[in-house]
């Protein structure tokens, strides 16, 4: 039917015949000569039809998004008229023939970035023909083209794990799909093959990886979706490097044959405690270039509770963030930032203007200015580099949710000043603890999911002092968003039983749920260890969008509905029925 794409189209066909397929993007009359821009997948070119040509009134009656082929020949455009914005700027088809496949109907949408997302959703056929989104979907097929090319070249095999199973817990609530044979009973869907894939390592397959499709009934976010794609990957007989350099090679080579970005080799490294204390953040994004400092030892002597106290204590911490040339921000802004951290817990934010930085306390505007001495006001000064101009800003209090708020903060400042700095910023968060405690609930939950070895190997051990454990687990994180995440795996009954034990699942419920994997831990179980990582989430990050929904072809809403099926709905009482299932709002 064609001869070529669109967007291939340049000097080297001059005069050549062609015949194009595609979709009219505009089309303009200018004084009897009529202009086409005509897309397909491959790019736009520009089609002449002129006055006297044969298919003159069929251009007339053409309109935007109909489809058509169109045969000509290809001419250069006269230089005034090149276009340097477009691959095909030089040239142009002169049309002789058009073949109408379908007219269309008046557009319900703009196929601009004007679009709103409801109305993209529910028009997403035609919303994925905009050049952007072709752009997207196709950055998305090259990068899953990459990572097979890749795993396939260093030994791994893609096996399938069943989509309808029994629950695989990620933290999230499960998806449930009736049994009809089976009255009363339901499946799961996957919140991810993990459980699978440890019983293929079990089962001698050495190196599995799967792309797999994961389903999470959580809220939703723009990094969030109810089904999502993971790059799921194990590994037997491997230890937490092994299983780090062999993705973090994957990742290099994923990122040079898609984007022809080199990444840095090795990725740095840093323990959760790290992260916590530097960024206040378990996926820091070093892209920005400011960290917390700990001004502890230059304020516990004060007379200023909030700052003495905590730096006493020994898990609380006081923790500064200088903002470089931040002394312009205004009452305003700052009471701003002040209500921001207090949505995550923080019960104030101190600050410090530094206005002469060579006149020590006399050069400082601050509320707080009056209970710090000069040995108080140097330690820190010198802890943060604060110069004239700066301000700093402080959070004291409990360290977990001081780092998180100040973490938070740091981003937040840092995207309000534009201090990121351009390109990829790839590292590895390693040494999480095992277990993080609900206060409210007065339990532990972990912090990968219960199949994550702790560093300690002795059971005992991990019962005796379980909140101190760290565990086997490792995140890849990417311009301050959790790319991946995976561990070294539990490979003994023993100590799997002991994991579920201080997660509150008994032995009876255990077996009840997971007694296909401790029976399989029995039988010659090797070590071995894995990653997952969110492919919608890279592809997101590569294409430069800042929701997955924009990389993915068919999304669903932050409600969980896809506007264009009208997926959930109602199905009719029969069916329910056969399903054994009555719904309790009849
Ligand atoms: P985890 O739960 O960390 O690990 O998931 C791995 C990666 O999947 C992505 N991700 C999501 N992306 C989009 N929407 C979601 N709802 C969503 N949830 C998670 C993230 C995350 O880093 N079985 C383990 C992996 C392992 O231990 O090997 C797991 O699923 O990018
Ligand atoms: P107060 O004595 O409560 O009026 O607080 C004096 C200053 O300390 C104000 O600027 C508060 O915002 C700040 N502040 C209070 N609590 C904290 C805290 N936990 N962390 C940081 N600053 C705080």
């Amino acid at each position: 039917m064609r001869t070529h794409l669109c967007g291939n189209l340049n000097e080297s066909q001059a005069d050549e015949r062609v015949s194009l397929c595609g979709w009219v993007h505009a089309r303009r009359d200018l004084g009897g000569l009529i202009f086409l821009s005509l897309r397909d997948h491959g790019g736009i070119v520009q089609v002449v039809v002129e006055p006297d040509s044969p298919v003159f009134a069929d251009a007339e009656k053409l309109r935007n998004e109909y489809c058509v082929r169109v045969s000509g020949v290809v001419r250069m455009r006269p230089q005034s008229q090149w276009n340097e914005n477009m691959a095909t700027g030089k040239v142009e088809v002169l049309a002789d023939e058009i073949e109408l496949f379908n007219a269309s109907a008046p557009l319900p949408l703009l196929m601009t970035d004007e679009d709103g997302e409801e109305i993209r959703l529910r028009y997403r056929y035609l919303d994925l023909r905009r050049p952007r989104m072709q752009h997207n979907m196709r950055i998305r097929a090259r990068m899953n083209q990459a990572i097979r090319h890749h795993l396939e070249a260093a030994g791994y095999a893609e096996f399938e794990t069943p989509i309808l199973t029994k629950a695989t817990p990620e933290g999230a609530r499960d998806y449930l799909v009736p049994s009809r044979v089976n009255s009363g009973q339901f499946y799961a869907l996957p919140q991810s093959p993990q459980i699978f894939k440890q019983l293929l390592m079990m089962a001698g397959m050495d190196r599995y990886y799967q792309i797999a499709r994961c389903f999470r009934d959580e809220d939703l976010r723009a990094d969030r979706q109810p089904e999502f794609t993971q790059l799921d990957m194990e590994l037997a007989f491997v230890e937490e490097a092994d299983v780090q350099d062999s993705a973090e090679a994957l990742v290099r080579a994923v990122f040079r044959d898609t984007l022809e970005v080199e990444l840095e080799d090795p990725f740095p490294r840093l323990t959760w405690r790290q992260a916590m204390q530097r960024y206040g953040s378990d996926k820091p994004d070093l892209r920005i270039p400011m960290e917390l400092v700990d001004v502890d030892d230059h304020v516990k002597h004060v007379e200023f509770r909030v700052f003495s106290g905590p730096a006493a204590a020994a898990d609380q911490r006081v923790a500064a963030l200088r903002v470089p040339g931040g002394a312009d921000l205004s009452r305003k802004q700052i009471d701003e930032y002040s209500a921001y951290v207090a949505r995550y817990g923080a019960k104030g934010l101190a600050w410090i203007k530094v206005n002469d930085a060579d006149a020590g306390l006399e050069g400082l505007q601050s509320p707080i200015a009056k209970f710090l001495d000069d040995a108080a006001w140097s330690g820190i000064a010198a802890a943060t580099g604060a110069a004239t101009g700066d301000i700093l800003l402080f959070g004291a209090g409990d360290w977990l949710t001081t780092s998180n708020f100040m973490g938070q903060l740091l981003v937040k400042v840092g995207h309000d000043r534009d201090l990121a700095e351009a390109g990829w910023k790839p590292l590895w968060v390693t040494h999480f603890p095992m277990f993080e405690r609900d206060e409210e609930e007065g339990r532990l939950y972990a912090m990968h999911h219960p199949f994550t070895a702790p560093s300690e190997d002795d059971p005992q051990a991990l019962l005796a002092a379980p909140e101190q454990a760290l565990s086997k687990g490792y995140d890849m994180v990417l311009n301050g968003a959790e790319i991946g995440g995976g561990s070294v795996r539990i490979h003994k009954p023993e100590m799997q039983q002991a994991v579920f034990e201080l997660l509150g699942i008994g032995q009876q419920e255990a077996a009840e749920k997971f007694g296909h994997l401790l029976e399989a831990l029995k039988y010659g179980c090797p070590p071995h260890g894995g990653i997952a990582f969110g492919l919608d989430r890279i592809a997101a990050l590569m294409a430069g969008e800042a929701s997955i929904r924009d990389v993915i072809a068919f999304p669903k809403t932050t409600t969980a509905q896809c506007l264009l099926t009208d997926a959930p709905s109602a199905i009719d009482d029969r069916q329910l029925a056969e399903l054994h299932i009555r719904n309790i709002e009849d």
